[in-house]
């Protein structure tokens, strides 16, 4: 029987600290954390802080004007890193959109140690867009299929007047000519190791 998702992520990973962040912790893979067990075929997105939402966290926390006050929708939310650090920034409501069950059990758990509220939704890009002022994609670029359904998704929440901010390290599938940039962190790839030489990860608004 496969185990219960929030059980499990409580059981075998414990919130660590995310590099760079002073006051957000997440349950993150390590070594022994045995994720297969729950995650089966699916990638454990979830278990990891990637470079695109790092540079939309870091963006809310080194800016919260741009996010404090607004309604936010966290696009491919993983472990809800990006809309954890919309809610810190004081952003009014945040909703973090996850196709993934044990990511959506993932960001629970990490909104409740980081002491936010989030809403937490499955996929909502057959939904329509919710009433909200800026959606926040981070790492959504990731292969094409994927990357073909959000940007159609973002691009509906544009024209219905939503700010949209997309976080990417320059994956080959990003839509950079519909693209301005907005500002640069320095971040580490997914899977480097600490030795790894750091890279630019940047923050976009979608024209
Ligand atoms: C590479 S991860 C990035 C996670 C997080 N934003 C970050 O930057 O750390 C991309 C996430 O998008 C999720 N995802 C893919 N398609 C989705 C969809 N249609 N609706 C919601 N989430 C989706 C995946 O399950 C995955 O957790």
């Amino acid at each position: 029987m496969t185990p219960d998702a929030s059980e499990f992520i409580r059981a075998n990973l414990a919130p660590e600290p995310v590099p760079g962040f002073a006051d957000i912790r997440l349950f993150s893979a390590h070594p022994g954390s045995g994720l297969t067990r729950i995650a089966g075929d699916r990638t454990p997105y979830w278990a990891y802080a990637w470079p695109g939402g790092i540079a939309l966290a870091g963006h809310f926390g080194a800016h919260p004007d741009c996010v404090a006050g607004k309604r936010v929708l966290d696009l491919g939310a993983g472990s809800g890193l990006v809309g954890i650090a919309a809610a810190k920034a004081g952003a009014r409501t945040v909703i973090c959109s996850e196709i993934d069950p044990g990511g959506r059990a993932a960001i629970a758990l990490n909104s409740e140690v980081n002491g936010v509220i989030v809403e937490i939704a499955d996929d909502v890009t057959e939904a329509g867009v919710p009433d909200v002022d800026l959606v926040a994609a981070g790492d959504t670029f990731y292969n094409p299929a994927v990357a073909k359904r959000v940007l159609a998704y973002l691009r509906m929440c544009a024209a219905q007047g939503a700010e949209v901010l997309i976080g990417d390290i320059g994956r080959k599938d990003l839509p950079i000519a519909e693209l301005e940039p907005v500002a640069a962190y320095s971040t580490r790839e997914f899977g480097d190791g600490p030795n790894a030489p750091r890279r630019q990860s940047f923050v976009y608004r979608l024209a």
